[in-house]
């Protein structure tokens, strides 16, 4: 497999970003209790970076989920490979996620993360791919939005490749 890589957003781009999305939600949780909810792998990076520049006090916890099989969409079946280790029940829980497509991983992680009884519990995306939706999912801070197309880069793999590109590319 040799893939093509296209420059999509660059560091530059991505830093921006991110230093928004921090400011959004240091403004919104600032009297809250917050649990940043990342969602490994992808999410490593973006987690990493937001975190590092949020100005109010946040815990981290992890969750990993997996569809089967290695294609480029999700197959629909989802289990949870990792769970958070701390019980969640009155926390502000914001699920920092890569990306979101069809919408079906977050609806099975809402849907997981709902029965600990959190306070509030919200989602922030590095990339909506919006167009591509199957199920309705509100996404309550956004990053960039894309229409199709496959990405990696900044944590985002290809069968495990490219995580550690500093920029995302779409794959050819
Ligand atoms: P969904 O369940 O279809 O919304 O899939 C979301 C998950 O599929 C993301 O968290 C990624 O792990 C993966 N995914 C979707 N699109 C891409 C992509 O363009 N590159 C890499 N992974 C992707
Ligand atoms: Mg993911």
């Amino acid at each position: 497999m040799a893939a093509e890589l296209k420059l999509l957003f660059s560091r530059k781009e991505i830093a921006e970003t991110v230093a928004r999305l921090a400011q959004e939600i240091s403004v919104d949780y600032a009297d809250k209790k917050l649990v940043l909810v990342g969602v490994l792998k992808g999410a490593f990076v973006f987690l990493a970076d937001l975190v590092r520049q949020l100005t109010i006090p946040a815990a981290i916890e992890f969750v990993r989920i997996a569809s089967y099989g290695a294609k480029k969409e999700s197959s629909g079946e989802i289990q949870v490979k990792k769970d958070v280790e701390i019980t969640l029940e009155g926390k502000d829980v914001l699920i920092i996620e890569d990306i979101v497509d069809t919408g079906l991983s977050l609806t099975f992680l809402i849907e997981h993360l709902r029965a600990h009884k959190p306070a509030s519990l919200k989602v922030c995306a590095l990339v909506d791919k919006k167009a591509r939706r199957e199920v309705e999912i509100k996404v309550d801070y956004t990053g960039f939005t894309m229409a199709d197309g496959f990405i990696v880069g900044y944590g985002i793999d290809f069968n495990e490749h490219y995580r550690a590109l500093p920029e995302i590319f779409v794959v050819d």
